[in-house]
């Protein structure tokens, strides 16, 4: 009999590449979005890669009348992987309520209707800036998380003790938390990948709208940090080595694995790569030449991050498959796919 599996947020970029790793791997999805950061569009890229389309849902999880007529409807759902959440660490900044309220109540609305099923087997979006400038590299996950530095990332924070707390008591609930470094790349296929609206804020995004010309120059932001070449150091995971994380960690509490009701892992490559070298690595495997100058810091940035995975290579019996190379090379096939070039 195959699992039920939620996934909220399902039409996003995390969310739809694991949508895709789930269906192949057997399960049955039901997609949960707003459609406020995503298209229906992105269920038919979906459909095109397995040939399974989706069962999609939209309605707003802080709608606590749809969320429970859902679940009513869904009782024999095995596991929810929670995705939906507004996630610009800029945007957060000027609208906390919004962040507060978008990711926070309604993950309290959503583990509330949890607790009716039989058993709740529940995945967190968690990410690597909990821990802000970590004082040792790699960052394991008994790194201390530091204050946040932006509601943003004390959201992520806040969602994990929420669960954490709730686990605890819950007859039903077992939960992980994934703690993303950075995601990148898109899927082989070019049908799904990354949509930012409006101007990119993240790295990878920025640069292929460079390499496409729809942007003149990118901007590096700071090249006076302590490392080899100035620029930050961060952990690019490709968006598919991060999807299949996903599925290992569902098939570990599923499978009733889990050694505790609430299990943190960080989800990266291990490896760290500058800005500059981020650079490089694009040019060489799109054969573009990228425009970019050197200004001031970013506000907020960290110098360096990326992850100790030996947490996740060992009891998720999982690690990153693709390189760097592989991540640019994908992103700037789907650049080139939605602006059919
Ligand atoms: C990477 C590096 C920038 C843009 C953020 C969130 C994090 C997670 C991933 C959700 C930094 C530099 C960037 C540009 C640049 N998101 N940069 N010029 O800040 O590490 O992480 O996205 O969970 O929570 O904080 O990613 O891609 O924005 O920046 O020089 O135009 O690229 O300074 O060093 P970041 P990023």
């Amino acid at each position: 009999m195959t699992s039920k599996i939620v996934v909220t947020g399902g039409l996003g970029f995390i969310g739809s590449h694991v949508v895709v790793e789930l269906q192949n791997e057997g399960f049955e999805v039901v997609v949960i979005d707003n459609l406020s950061n995503s298209s229906k569009d992105v269920l038919k890229g979906i459909t095109e890669i397995t040939g399974i389309e989706p069962i999609f849902e939209e309605f707003d999880l802080r709608d606590k009348f749809s969320l429970s007529d859902f679940f009513k409807r869904n009782s024999d759902v095995t596991g929810v992987i929670h995705f939906a959440a507004s996630k610009a660490v800029g945007e957060s900044v000027q609208l906390p309520l919004l962040y507060y309220e978008n990711n926070l109540a309604s993950l309290v609305y959503l583990l509330k209707e949890l607790e009716q099923l039989k058993e709740a087997n529940f995945i967190f979006s968690s990410s690597c800036t909990v821990y802000g400038q970590a004082d040792e590299l790699p960052i394991t996950e008994a790194a201390p998380t530091k204050v946040a530095e932006s509601p943003y990332g004390n959201t992520k924070q806040i969602g994990e003790e929420i669960i954490r707390d709730t686990a605890k008591v819950s007859k039903v609930l077992n939960a992980i938390a994934l703690r993303y470094f950075n995601p990148i790349g898109a899927h082989e296929s070019a049908n799904i990948g990354e949509l930012p609206i409006g101007t990119p804020q993240n790295l990878v995004p920025y640069i292929t709208q460079i390499a496409i010309g729809l942007r003149e120059q990118l901007s590096v932001f700071g090249d006076d940090y302590p490392t080899n070449d100035g620029t930050c150091i961060r952990d690019y995971i490709h968006v598919v080595d991060l999807a299949k994380a996903h599925v290992a960690a569902l098939k570990r509490l599923l499978e009733k694995k889990n050694t505790e009701n609430y299990e943190v892992f960080n989800i990266g490559t291990g490896k760290g790569s500058s800005v500059l070298e981020v650079i490089n690595a694009f040019e060489e495997v799109s054969n573009q030449k990228l425009n970019y100058k050197i200004v001031g810091r970013r506000a907020g940035d960290i110098t360096a991050a990326y992850a100790d995975t030996t947490k996740a290579n060992e009891v998720l019996d999982w690690k990153s498959e693709l390189n760097l190379q592989d991540a640019l090379l994908s992103a700037w096939n789907w650049e080139q796919k939605i602006r059919q070039i």
